[in-house]
């Protein structure tokens, strides 16, 4: 499932993003890896960090840079959830709802995280273009739930007691 979901984003015409630096950055990785196609996941983490999401015309690009077809690199993108289709704030909040964590109050965490970052909904962005927060499948700490990644901060153990605290740092 794709990350921050909403309305479809406006979409400047495409500058590349494999130009100068990023190219060299990628061609960097391909002695690394067996093939050009195997540099998909930190090619799209270079995309990420230069454009702060993934266009439908950066996937393209990747396709064409790395000889794939722009669909194989979609169904990557949209596999997982740290890559972003649409644009998100500035720091991007995933929270485990799955059932351990939703058993122990992940609902409540969501509701807190909500209101203090101003989002109102999972999968928008706050007016300040601070926040994005989503709803993710386990985290893998199912034993200090409720689990949060901000941004690639992972926090344990949240309750909506401490989100006030916790975002105060991300202000
Ligand atoms: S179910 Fe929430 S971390 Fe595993």
């Amino acid at each position: 499932m794709s990350a921050a979901q909403g309305a479809a984003p406006t979409e400047a015409p495409h500058e590349p993003v494999f130009a100068g630096k990023p190219r060299e950055r990628l061609e960097a990785l391909f002695p690394k890896y067996p093939t050009k196609q195997a540099c998909l996941l930190p090619a799209l983490w270079i995309v990420q960090e230069e454009r702060g999401w993934i266009s439908p015309a950066a996937m393209a690009e990747v396709a064409t840079v790395l000889g794939l077809t722009p669909a194989y690199v979609r169904g990557v993108v949209t596999f997982y959830t740290m890559y972003h289709t649409h644009p998100v704030g500035r720091h991007f909040i995933q929270v485990c709802t799955t059932s351990p964590c939703h058993l122990c109050g992940s609902d409540d965490v969501v509701k807190a995280l909500l209101k203090e970052t101003g989002c109102g909904e999972l999968g928008t962005t706050s007016a300040d273009g601070r926040f994005t927060v989503i709803e993710v499948e386990c985290l893998g700490a199912c034993g200090f739930a409720t689990p949060i990644l901000v941004d690639n901060d992972f926090i344990e153990s949240v309750t909506p007691e401490r989100v006030p605290g916790i975002l105060a740092g991300y202000r």
